[in-house]
């Protein structure tokens, strides 16, 4: 199939950050303050360093301004509130996000919904996905509103395609798969959301006009589970070991990426996909706290 195409995230990522670079350059010529997004970051898990590291590296890049608030591994329930507490406080502060996941002594049901829903740019929070999911404006979480930018900006059609979703979680499959099924585009597919008790799978995918993997599996959907021509978005990214790289591990996808773009119409590369759609829409909610949190 010499008809598979890439959806370069990493090219339209750049796009994005330059709309949203000349927006804060607008914001100071008019005289006033530039956007302002902090990260708490709790622990030294590597993945999460290097997430929060660019997510502050993308702010620089736009003009935004970053706080980074860093706690210990060891950090209590209460002090991980307090912290949330003051960043919800701070009125020159639009928007922040606590990067998932916290350590296991720590509630994370109640660490979200310590955060000020006008403030969740994650869009995490119970009342911003119960908006996400009545069609009501809000924040969108970060990586299913990239998603959803990149099937719109190829201009990717999915009204009244089978768009089938794997994997459940709170910030990727749940959300993908209602946002999926809105009436507005890109959108308006009829949805069907598979997980790890999903019995026949296969039978799912290969039915699919569009995929979106989100299990955290390297390299689990395969050639035979899609149909010719199937839209594969590859939402996973895990670290595998690999000594011959300079960090010591390779970034792996949930697609057999060699196998499958031979019968794939269009699918994102791991890394260069969803990855940096996923940080520019949180640059875009950040700017969307702003508007609200200066009118
Ligand atoms: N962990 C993995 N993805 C995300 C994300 O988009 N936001 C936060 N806060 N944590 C994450």
């Amino acid at each position: 199939n010499f008809g598979m195409q890439l959806l370069d995230g990493i090219k339209l990522a750049r796009e994005i950050k330059q709309e949203i670079k000349e927006s804060v350059e607008n914001l100071i010529k008019e005289g006033k303050r530039p956007p302002h997004l902090a990260a708490v970051l709790v622990g030294n898990d590597g993945a999460s360093q290097t997430y929060v590291s660019n997510k502050i590296k993308d702010c620089e890049q736009v003009g935004f301004k970053s706080s980074l608030v860093k706690l210990p591994n060891t950090v209590s329930q209460t002090e991980l509130i307090e912290a949330i507490q003051k960043l919800n406080q701070q009125e020159d502060l639009d928007g922040f996000i606590v990067q998932l996941p916290l350590p296991q002594q720590i509630d994370q049901e109640e660490i979200i919904e310590a955060i000020d829903p006008k403030k969740d740019v994650d869009g995490f929070h119970p009342e911003n996905f119960g908006k996400m999911a009545l069609d009501m404006s809000t924040f969108l979480p970060a990586t299913p509103f990239g998603i959803l930018e990149m099937l719109e900006r190829y201009d990717i059609s999915t009204r009244g395609k089978h768009a089938v979703v794997i994997g459940r979680s709170r910030i990727v499959g749940r959300p993908m798969s209602i946002l999926m099924g809105r009436k507005d585009f890109p959108g308006n597919s009829t949805v069907t959301l598979t997980h790890s008790n999903t019995e026949n799978l296969s039978y799912y995918t290969q039915h699919a006009d569009i995929v979106i993997t989100a299990l955290g599996v390297p390299g689990f959907l395969k050639a035979e589970m899609i149909k010719e021509g199937a839209v594969v978005i590859d939402v996973g990214i895990t670290r595998v070991d690999d000594a011959t790289t300079e960090r010591g591990f390779k970034l792996v996808g949930d697609v057999d990426f060699e196998n499958v773009k031979e019968k794939a119409s269009w699918i994102t590369p791991v890394p260069g996909g969803v990855g940096p759609m996923t940080r520019a829409m949180l640059l875009k909610n950040t700017l969307l706290a702003y508007k609200n949190n200066t009118k």
